[in-house]
């Protein structure tokens, strides 16, 4: 729900003192897709670790919307009863929020033969083309009208195997592929396919309820068509969340004194996780826990690029961005993968960073510059918790409007940050 709900931070002023654990929630980017996948089902699909966040309860109503019986078995476990798909549009009015109900359209073809749906919504982070799901579901045999609001997508039969490359690595258009390729007849291949950990997590899922999907982790997926799959008797484990893990191992780096990350995957985050030890922080790095302890010296600037996994993620560019502030030296940001995702970098600069916006993926920050806080709206769920971030270690009391798109990706997070030393109010 779109809530006018605001945090108010009362900032550590540079003090190192946030000390305890801190949780890592079930991963939004993994459990979105397996809700999704769902429809490749004839039976059921249970799923848990699920997160509390808005994103999850959106997805859930479109499901609902198609026919899915929706059971909440406790807090972070769901049954979805698939044995009847009632429609093939996609609502428009739940979708317009929610930019993962994309991935719907494959496993909705794939199951039903045709598929209905408008141009999908999410985060403002520059464009995002949805041009590989379409020329993909061409490429697989299927007819596509552009109704100018969105789009009608049909197969005369079956979707026919076929090899589809994609101009960039795209992670939901892999998945989504991926999914349709289940129910396509023949192979399907997936070229230069996407490598994050959530579509891995989400073939190694399919394979167990019978899909034959090769290649996962690897730029080249191979999906062997065949029919629905089941999923009684088998329950999906929502793998950690590597971005909110991250985010956390940043404060920790920031405005810790000894704080732990747990339930996370610490191989997910190795890019982060090398740019923090060359940089100065010291961590304790343990099999499925991450201990950060504040230091006292100075943090070395550098420079990030984001790229696809493994390398540095986009999502965890702007919660970067803010320990760059408080490291010493000039460090350069180049975000890769998405255009509009530096525009934060101005709050920050009005929080008294000393941030350079070169161009709209490139900018020079030089630090370590004191924050002071102030009142900020929150763009987009990512540069949300930037914001977050920023206002926890800087001086003086920052508001931060907008909650609701910190909530759809991050479980109440007032809550965790509130354990572990952090005087943030939600009114
Ligand atoms: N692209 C196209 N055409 C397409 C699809 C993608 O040109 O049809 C381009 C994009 O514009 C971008 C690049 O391909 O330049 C890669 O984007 P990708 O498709 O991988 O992004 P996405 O699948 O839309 C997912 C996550 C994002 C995350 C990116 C990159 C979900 C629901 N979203 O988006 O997560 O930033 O991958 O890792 O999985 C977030 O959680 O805050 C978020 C935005």
């Amino acid at each position: 729900m779109i809530t006018d709900e605001q945090f108010i931070i009362n900032g550590l002023a540079g003090k190192k003192t946030l000390e305890g654990k801190i949780n890592t929630p079930g991963a939004k980017n993994a459990v979105l897709k397996v809700l999704a996948a769902s429809i490749l089902f004839s039976d059921e699909v249970t799923i848990s670790n699920v997160p509390d966040i808005e994103d999850v309860a959106r997805m859930l109503e479109l499901l609902e919307d198609l026919g899915v019986v929706v059971e909440k078995q406790d807090s972070k476990t769901y049954r979805l009863i698939t044995s009847e798909i009632l429609t093939h549009e996609i609502s428009t009015e739940i979708s317009k929020h929610l930019r993962a109900s994309i991935v719907l359209t494959g496993p909705l073809l794939g199951r039903l033969g045709k598929v209905t749906f408008p141009h999908p919504g999410g985060c403002v982070i520059g464009k995002r083309p949805i041009d590989f799901f379409i020329e993909g579901f061409k490429i697989l045999g299927a007819d596509i009208k552009d109704t100018g609001s969105g789009y009608e997508i049909k197969v005369k039969k079956n979707l026919k195997g076929n090899t589809i490359f994609f101009k960039n690595a795209s992670v939901t258009a892999t998945e989504n592929f991926m999914m349709a390729g289940v129910l396509a007849e023949g192979q399907t291949i997936i070229k230069n396919a996407a490598m994050e950990p959530e579509i891995v997590s989400l073939g190694e899922f399919l394979n167990e309820c019978g899909a034959q999907i090769t290649g996962l982790g690897t730029p080249e997926i191979t999906i062997t068509g065949g029919s629905l799959l089941s999923g009684k008797d088998k329950i999906y484990h929502t793998m950690p969340d590597r971005i909110a893990a991250g985010s956390f191992v940043i404060l920790g780096a920031l405005a810790g004194k000894k704080l732990e990350v747990t339930n996370c995957e610490p191989k997910h985050l190795e890019s982060l996780l090398y740019s923090l030890s060359s940089a100065g922080v010291k961590m304790e790095i343990k099999k499925d826990s991450i201990i950060v302890y504040g230091r006292d010296s100075k943090l070395t600037a550098f420079d990030i690029k984001t790229h696809e996994y493994p390398g540095f993620p986009t999502d965890l560019q702007a919660p970067l961005a803010v320990l760059l502030t408080q490291s010493d030296g000039q460090s350069f940001l180049f975000e890769t993968i998405f255009e509009g995702r530096l525009n934060y970098l101005e709050t920050l600069g009005r929080m008294e960073a000393d941030v350079k916006i070169i161009d709209a993926h490139r900018a020079l920050i030089n630090g370590p510059k004191s924050l002071k806080g102030r009142e900020m709206e929150s763009p987009d769920l990512r540069a949300g918790l930037a914001y977050v971030i920023a206002a926890i270690i800087a001086s003086g009391v920052s508001t931060i409007h907008n909650v609701y798109y910190i909530d759809r990706g991050y479980e109440h997070i007032d809550k965790s940050l509130r354990a572990i030393g952090v005087d943030i109010k939600r009114v």
